[in-house]
Parts: C-alpha cells; sequence; structure tokens
C-alpha cells in the first residue's frame, strides 16, 4: 500500500499525537520513530540503507498509510517524490517552544549519547543529529533552523497538498484536509516531555536489545491509552 499521509514537522512538534490521530481517522498504521525502536533489529538496518543512500522505502513502510517524526520527516522531499498521491502535514509550533522541549528530550545530551554509539550512529543520527552540527544547544541557530524548515516545506508544496498543523489546533483542520469526519473523541495529547521523563526511554539505559524494544512497544500502548483509553484503536 503506498502512503496516503507524510509528516514533515520535526520532532516534538506533537507527533506522536498526530500518528494516533492519523490512526484513529483511518490513515493508519502510522509509522513514527516508536516503530523503529519497538522493532529495532529488524528496522535499523533498514535505516542504515537509507543513511548509505539506498533507501528501500516499499519496505520500510510495507503495511503503513502515513509516517510522521524523525527520521522521516527528515526525508520529506524524497517521500512526497516517491509517493506523489500522498498528501503532507507539516505539524509545527512555535520554535521557542520546539527549542526548550527538543532540550529536554529528544536532542538532550542523554539522547546525543545514545545516538552516537552503534547501531544508532549509523543508522538515524545523521538524519537526526547531524544537521545541528555542533550548534545543537545554540537557542538562536536552533529556532532559525526550525522557522527555516517550516518555510521550506511551505514554499515547495502546492497549498492544496500541504496542511499546516499547529499544536493544539485539534481534529477540525485535520478532518477537513483529509476529507474525514470529526470524532467525539478529544484529539490525542501524548508524549509530553513529563510523559517521556516518567517513562525512562530519554536516559541512556543499559537495556538488552529485547528490552528496549519491549520498553518501546509498552511506551506506544501507554500513550494509546492516555489518548483514547484503550490499548489499540
Ligand atoms: P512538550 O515537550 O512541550 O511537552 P512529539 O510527539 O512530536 O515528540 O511532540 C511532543 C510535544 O508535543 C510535547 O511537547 C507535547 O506536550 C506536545 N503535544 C502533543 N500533543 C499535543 C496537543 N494535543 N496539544 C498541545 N501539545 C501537544
Amino acid at each position: 500500500m503506498a502512503l496516503k499521509v507524510i509528516g514533515a514537522g520535526l520532532g516534538r512538534t506533537g507527533t506522536l499525537s498526530l500518528k494516533l490521530a492519523l490512526e484513529h481517522l483511518g490513515f493508519g498504521p502510522c509509522f513514527h520513530m516508536i516503530e523503529i525502536m519497538s522493532d529495532a533489529r529488524h528496522q535499523i538496518p533498514l535505516w542504515m540503507n537509507v543513511t548509505a543512500g539506498n533507501p528501500d522505502w516499499d519496505t520500510i513502510f510495507d503495511g503503513f498509510a502515513s509516517t510522521v517524526d524523525y527520521p522521516t520527516c527528515s526525508y520529506w522531499r524524497e517521500l512526497a517524490t516517491y509517493y506523489p498521491q500522498a498528501k503532507v502535514i507539516l505539524s509545527t509550533r512555535d520554535a521557542d517552544d520546539w527549542f526548550r522541549s527538543v532540550s529536554r528530550t529528544i536532542l538532550s545530551p542523554g539522547n546525543q549519547a545514545k545516538f552516537s554509539e552503534p547501531p544508532f550512529d549509523k543508522a538515524l543520527k545523521p538524519a537526526i543529529f547531524e544537521p545541528f552540527g555542533d550548534r545543537i544547544d545554540d537557542h538562536d541557530f536552533m529556532v532559525e533552523y526550525f522557522r527555516g524548515w517550516e518555510a521550506e516545506v511551505i514554499a515547495a508544496l502546492p497549498p492544496e497538498r500541504l496542511l499546516v498543523h499547529r499544536l493544539g489546533e485539534g481534529w477540525e483542520g485535520l478532518c477537513e484536509f483529509l476529507e474525514v469526519p470529526v470524532p467525539d473523541e478529544p484529539y490525542p495529547l501524548v508524549n509530553t516531555s513529563k510523559d517521556m521523563e516518567e517513562s525512562g526511554l530519554v536516559r541512556k539505559a543499559e537495556m538488552t536489545p529485547e528490552e528496549a524494544e519491549a520498553a518501546a512497544r509498552g511506551y506506544a500502548s501507554a500513550m494509546q491509552t492516555k489518548a483514547f483509553g484503550h490499548p489499540s484503536a
């Protein structure tokens, strides 16, 4: 099945909430970083090929109808070309809030250390960390990077193919864009900095690959339950 929705928004712009929302609306399963962490031993070799310039998108997205979050947002241009029928969603938020959020979570020193080690250094670090070089802690650089990213996506796509989805906007614009009815349930609010800190997933944990995958699956299930009150949509 070809992707129907491609997320171009950077991590920490509400991508896990958007994943659960898309799945709830019938655009799932939706690929997210949590899929890689939940099935790392299978996924990491596929992402090494992406980094090496030989992406096998059909295998990576086999069975998925949509994708959001890192690392796939880093390839939004390629994916938008590869899946010409797919709509694109740019999830976004206030740039200062984004910087505060990434600094506490996915771009924190603990995560930088984790992604500098095998196997993540070759498979995922280039797509997530390398664009920031040594300026990952530089507020002004990072905020400019974020705004530049937003502007680039908006400039590249025709307005009818792109939805700019701001944190807190909820269902209406999303459902109108995807031409589906607005659900009765509240829009998901998951993967807050507090959720991540309490989960311990950001810590550089000394877990076996099996334990790390199980922890990621447990977190995904907890976030699904937080959003909709039950483990799967
Ligand atoms: P904070 O770190 O500021 O808490 P992602 O899932 O891409 O990693 O993004 C998570 C961030 O989006 C978190 O920010 C989380 O609180 C925020 N978020 C997720 N869903 C939201 C919603 N429905 N309304 C407002 N913020 C939301």
